[in-house]
């Protein structure tokens, strides 16, 4: 029996051929197997609609249908990020796991890579052997869809990683390229010798230059070159030529119709390559994004975009769409601006690098939204413009020199403890691996069996996560910093990890410790309930969702950062003190947008302030933050 289409897939698609066919033909066009491509990317859209289930095709339409704007922009979704098997071991035992993230509030689960990848060393499962088969590690893809449709049941939503720049080389199709397959020869980046290599050196940097120096190796079977612009075992998927193209929408197709709420498309920047450039966020790159967006809109129009550009700041806004494109290509981003300004506020305890970047994250279009964080399972990168920093009066050099020797332990004074990640010799570059607590100080408070520097370290963590949890955009919480989870070094002793010491903050987590969470005067129940505190507050004060609603403070103390966020008659005030020692502002500060409170009403300590005159003060302790409601 031939498919039936609905309406509204058939005005979807009538109404985005256009763009679909332009963007296609922008890119290959000219490539002999173009036309041929086209005709399967439309058949392969077709297919995807034909298969999705009808609950999908409802559940979409309910998305679509959203009052007033895209479901995402919701401050009702909270996240939570985590590696299934070392979070519980399997994706069975996640299913009984999801009592526990209703407690906490969590709603939102992104399943780390949970597809085929090879034993020992995969980066974390992000050198896929099989983009369709959930790794024996795990579970079955059954398992993946009983997980899913009790999360359904439950209103939570589901997101996954697309790893979309690469395979791992025991992919079937990198083996049958290595055994000389021209026709997947060209699925990568194949050269006879190293010309052509040396070429694109000139002007690539290297991603993990200790750990993977140099972006080409040499594959013997074959006597070529192959690019791996991550780990040796990571090849480039070659986008220049169009069944790649139409290989990976059949994949995003594939996962989509898993039920797939929001599809994590990993390291986007690199999936367009040319000589003489840097090999990252290149045109061609956006116009694949847009491409996508355009596709899964018209076939499986539920599954929102998340951009995993952790790049420049303004690289990372031109993942939204710019021009006629703006908010036409990811739905989502990382802030991986705002997440590092905030780490580089705690350090200085001065917030004057962080607000230089504020006019360029403002940007964000209307419709689009953030993934905001604190930490994640990567290390934290200092990629901000040197621009930022020499406008808050540091020198970028000595600045990042600062920071990186405050986390990783290197500095008098601080008791941050994390390690330098990826130091590039050449160029004198690190970012900074590390948990949560323990780049705030609590393995150091705990190691000394210091309870003032114990209590500093958790208000330090709080404040970090509230931030992130009122800025705008959908918080995605770390597994194990729900609770306070320290560095955990057990990595150094497992095979295929003890290399990268990203997987210090990647916890295994001890069930029996974590029951801590329900006994009061734990520090794991201090910070469960807290950040159950602060989940439940995002969720009762609607003005908090996603409106591009926020107008900072005026710097009255750099040590202070604040916002508003407003929409209609509703209005909160957040403030954040990141230094260690007390801090005021002068009561004016709540006057300057046109109100006049008389009294504010703190959602947090839940107390009430009566706002004084001018040349008084409200004070705020070390650490602290605030988010006040005017009466
Ligand atoms: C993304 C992932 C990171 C991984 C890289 C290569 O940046 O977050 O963990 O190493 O992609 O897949």
């Amino acid at each position: 029996m031939e498919p039936s289409f609905s309406k509204e897939f058939k005005e979807r698609f009538q109404s985005s051929l256009g763009n679909i066919s332009n963007l296609y033909n922008s890119i290959y066009g000219f490539h002999p197997a173009g036309a041929e491509g086209f005709i399967q990317l439309l058949e392969t859209i077709e297919k995807a609609f034909a298969e999705r289930e009808d609950e999908l095709k409802q559940r979409d339409q309910e998305k679509l249908e959203t009052e007033p704007t895209h479901w995402f922009l919701s401050n009702e979704i909270c996240g939570m990020s985590l590696y299934v098997d070392r979070f519980c071991g399997s994706i069975k035992e996640l299913k009984n796991k999801l009592d526990y993230f209703e407690k906490l509030g969590v709603n939102l689960l992104h399943l780390m890579p949970v597809f085929e990848s090879p034993e020992g060393a995969s980066d974390g499962g992000y050198a896929v052997s099989d983009f369709r088969k959930i790794d024996n590690r795990f579970g079955k893809l059954d398992d993946l869809k009983e997980l899913e449709d009790e999360m359904r049941k439950r209103n939570m939503y589901l997101m996954i990683d697309i790893v979309l720049n690469h395979t791992s080389d025991q992919h079937e199709w990198a083996m049958k390229a290595k055994g000389g397959d021209k026709h997947y020869q060209d699925y990568f980046y194949f050269f006879d010798d190293r010309t052509e290599p040396d070429e694109y050196e000139k002007s690539m940097p290297e991603i993990f230059p200790e750990a993977a120096p140099g972006n080409f190796i040499y594959i013997k079977e074959c006597d070529k070159w192959v690019m791996t612009v991550f780990h040796n075992y990571q090849w480039d998927l070659n986008y220049t030529n169009p069944q790649v193209f139409v290989e990976m929408i059949d994949t995003i197709f594939f996962y989509a119709n898993l039920g797939v709420d929001i599809l994590r498309i990993d390291a986007p920047a690199f999936i367009w390559k040319e000589k003489g450039t840097r090999c990252q966020n290149l045109p061609q790159a956006h116009a694949l994004l847009q491409l996508i967006k355009l596709c899964v809109q018209v076939a499986t129009p539920g599954m929102a975009l998340l951009g995993e550009a952790i790049v420049r700041p303004q690289e990372i806004m031109k993942y939204f769409g710019t021009d006629d494109k703006e908010a036409k290509e990811c739905d989502f981003a990382y802030n991986a601006t705002q997440m590092a300004l905030q780490w580089d506020a705690l350090a200085t305890g001065d917030t004057r690098v962080m607000m230089a970047a504020q006019d360029v994250l403002l940007k964000k279009p209307y419709g689009t939204s953030w993934i905001i964080y604190t930490r994640c399972h990567d290390d934290i990168g200092l990629g901000y413009d040197d621009q930022m920093i020499d406008k808050a009066g540091f020198k970028p050099y000595e600045h990042r020199k600062f920071l990186k020797e405050y986390y990783s332990g290197n500095y008098s004074g601080s008791t941050a403890k994390g390690a330098l990640f990826s130091i590039n010799e050449k160029t004198g570059d690190a970012r900074i691996s590390g948990s949560l607590a323990s780049l705030c100080g609590l393995e150091t408070a705990i190691d000394k069996n210091d309870a003032a520097a114990i209590d500093l370290s958790i208000q330090k963590i709080l404040m970090m996560q509230a931030m992130s949890f009122f800025i705008g955009g959908t918080p995605m919480i770390f597994y194990g910093d729900e609770s306070g989870h320290l560095n955990d070094y057990s990595y150094l002793n497992e095979n295929g990890k003890s290399y990268d010491n990203r997987w210090m903050h990647r916890p295994i987590i001890d069930w029996e410790k974590n029951e801590n969470v329900d006994k009061p005067g734990t520090i794991e129940h201090t910070i469960f309930t807290s950040t159950q505190k602060l989940i439940q507050l995002r969720k009762i004060i609607p003005v908090i969702a996603d409106k591009k609603n926020l107008t900072w403070l005026r710097p009255h103390n750099i040590h202070v950062a604040g916002f508003l966020r407003a929409w209609d008659d509703e209005r909160v005030y957040c403030l954040f003190n990141f230094s260690r020692r007390k801090q005021s502002l002068t009561w004016y500060a709540f006057k300057e947008n046109g109100m006049k409170p008389s009294q504010l009403f703190d959602h947090w300590s839940e107390k009430t302030f009566d706002v004084g005159m001018d040349n008084e003060y409200f004070v705020l302790p070390p650490y602290s933050f605030f988010i006040l409601e005017p009466k």
